[in-house]
C-alpha cells in the first residue's frame, strides 16, 4: 500500500506532533479539530516544530516551508479528502471516539485505514462501530511525539495481518519510528510494565524511603529520570487515573498506594500546578543535575496514608531492585499471555522509557532464579504486588536463564 495522503483528528500535543511527523514522511495531511481556533493553534505548534529543526540544520528553510505546506487545516469532515490512513488523537473519551470513528466510516473511502492514538480505550470496541474493524487499528505514540520512537501498533480482535503489516511499514519505513506489535489489553505494554514500578516507588517512600535517594538510585541504575521526576512531570492526576484503571482491569498487583489520592486532593499535581512530590517553577521543565526541592505537605500525606490503612513494610532497605522488581515481573505476565515477543520488551521499555539496559537483559544478568527468590521474599513481606508471574517459575524450573532461547529472531520491526 501507498501511503500518499493522511488525516489527524485532533490538533492538541499528539495530533500536532503526528500531523508534523506524517508530512515529514512525505505525506500530504489534513489536520482536523472542531473548532478554527484549535486547528490554528496545533499549526502554529508544528510550525515551530519545523522552526527547531531548521535551526538545527536537520532541514533547509525551504524543506520545511514545503512540508509545513503540505498539512492542510479543517474543521469539517468534507475537508478530509481521500485518505490512505486516518490516526484519530483526539479525547480520550470512549463516546468521543465511537462519534469519530462511526462519521470517518461513513466519510472515507473503504480503503482507508483507520487509526487511533488512544492511551487505554479498547481498539475492539472502536473498530466494532465501523463496518471496516480489519482496517482499524491502535497506533499508540509517545508524547512528544515528532521526537518519541516508540509506537505500539495494537490490533483490534478482527484487524486484518495486512493492516498491521501497512501500520508497522508506514510507522518504521515512513515515520521513521520503531514500531513493536503489542496485543490489546489494559495498558498496552509500557504503561502496563510502567506502573507497578511506579506505584512500587510511593510504597517505598510510605516506609520512609526519601524521594530524591529513590529518583537518584534508579538513574544509577540506568533509567533517564527518577519515578518522582517521571510523576511530576507527567502530571500526579493522570497517572492517578492510570493506575487505578489498571488496578480494575489487574487487580491486586496493581494496588495504589493511597498517597496518589491525597495529592490529587491537595492540588500537588506536580510541574502544571507548582507542586507535586518536588517544588517547581510554575511550568518550568526541571534541568537534569538540579537539586530540586521536595514539597513539605509531602510528609503529612505519608503520615495520614500511614494512618488510613497499615500497609506491611519490608524488613530490607529499599534498593533500586525492589522498585524494578514488579515491572519485571510484569513483562513476564505480558508475555505469559503473548501480548509481545521477548525481544520486544527491551524494545518497548528502551524506546518507550529510555531503559537502556534493556529490562529482561538486566533481569538475564542478576539470573531468573534470583529474581524469583526476591519474588517470593516481598510477597511474603508485602503481598500481592509481588506475586510471581507462573511464567517466571516455569522459566526457572526449566533452568531457562536466556530469552533469546524463547525467541531466537527478534520479531520487532526496527
Ligand atoms: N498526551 C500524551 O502524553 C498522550 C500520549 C499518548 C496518547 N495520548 C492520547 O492521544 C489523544 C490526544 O491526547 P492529547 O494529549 O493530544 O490531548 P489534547 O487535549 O492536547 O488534544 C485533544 C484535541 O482533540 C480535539 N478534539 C476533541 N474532540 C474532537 C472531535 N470530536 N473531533 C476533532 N477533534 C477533537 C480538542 O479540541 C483538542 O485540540 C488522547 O486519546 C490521549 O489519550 C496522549
Amino acid at each position: 500500500m501507498k501511503f500518499e495522503r493522511a488525516a489527524v483528528i485532533g490538533a492538541g500535543a499528539m495530533g500536532s506532533g503526528i500531523a508534523q511527523v506524517l508530512s515529514q514522511a512525505g505525506l500530504e495531511v489534513v489536520l482536523k479539530d472542531v473548532k478554527d481556533e484549535f486547528v490554528e493553534r496545533g499549526l502554529k505548534n508544528i510550525k515551530r516544530m519545523y522552526d527547531s529543526r531548521v535551526k538545527k540544520e536537520v532541514l533547509t528553510q525551504a524543506e520545511a516551508d514545503y512540508l509545513f505546506g503540505q498539512i492542510r487545516g479543517a474543521t469539517s469532515y468534507d475537508e478530509i479528502g481521500e485518505p490512505d490512513i486516518v490516526i484519530e488523537a483526539a479525547l480520550e473519551e470512549i463516546d468521543v471516539k465511537l462519534d469519530i470513528f462511526k462519521t470517518l466510516d461513513l466519510v472515507c473511502p473503504a480503503r482507508t485505514i483507520l487509526a487511533t492514538n488512544t492511551s487505554a480505550l479498547s481498539i475492539s470496541e472502536i473498530a466494532a462501530v465501523t463496518k471496516r474493524p480489519e482496517k482499524v487499528i491502535g497506533m499508540h505514540f509517545f508524547n512528544p511525539a515528532q521526537t518519541m520512537k516508540l509506537v505500539e501498533v495494537i490490533p483490534g480482535v478482527k484487524t486484518s495481518d495486512e493492516t498491521v503489516n501497512h501500520a508497522m511499514n508506514l510507522s518504521r519505513d515512513l515515520m521513521r519510528k520503531i514500531p513493536i506489535k503489542v496485543k490489546e489489553c489494559p495498558g498496552f505494554l509500557v504503561n502496563r510494565l510502567l506502573f507497578p514500578y511506579m506505584n512500587e516507588a510511593l510504597f517505598a517512600l510510605q516506609e520512609g524511603a526519601d524521594p530524591q535517594q529513590i529518583d537518584q538510585m534508579l538513574v544509577d541504575f540506568g533509567l533517564p529520570m527518577g519515578p518522582f521526576t517521571l510523576f511530576d512531570m507527567t502530571g500526579i492526576d493522570i497517572c492517578t487515573h492510570v493506575v487505578n484503571f489498571l488496578y480494575g482491569e489487574y487487580g491486586a498487583r496493581f494496588q495504589p498506594s493511597p498517597l496518589l489520592d491525597k495529592m490529587v486532593k491537595a492540588n500537588c499535581l506536580g510541574q502544571k500546578t507548582g507542586k507535586g512530590f518536588y517544588l517547581h517553577e510554575q511550568g518550568e521543565v526541571p534541568k537534569k543535575g538540579e537539586a530540586k526541592k521536595v514539597n513539605p505537605q509531602l510528609q503529612e500525606f505519608i503520615k495520614e496514608a500511614n494512618a488510613e490503612a497499615k500497609t506491611p513494610r519490608s524488613s530490607r532497605k529499599v534498593d533500586a531492585y525492589r522498585i524494578m522488581l514488579p515491572m519485571f515481573n510484569e513483562a513476564l505476565y505480558a508475555l505469559q499471555e503473548e501480548v509481545v515477543v521477548p525481544a520486544d520488551v527491551d524494545v518497548g521499555m528502551e524506546w518507550g522509557c529510555g531503559i537502556k539496559r534493556g529490562l529482561l537483559t538486566l533481569a538475564e544478568e542478576k539470573g531468573l532464579d534470583w529474581c524469583l527468590t526476591e519474588m517470593l521474599t516481598y510477597h511474603r513481606e508485602l503481598g500481592e504486588r509481588f506475586r510471581p508471574s507462573w511464567y517466571l517459575k516455569k522459566l526457572v524450573r526449566a533452568g531457562i536463564n536466556d530469552f533469546s532461547q524463547l525467541e531466537p529472531e527478534p520479531v520487532g520491526v526496527r
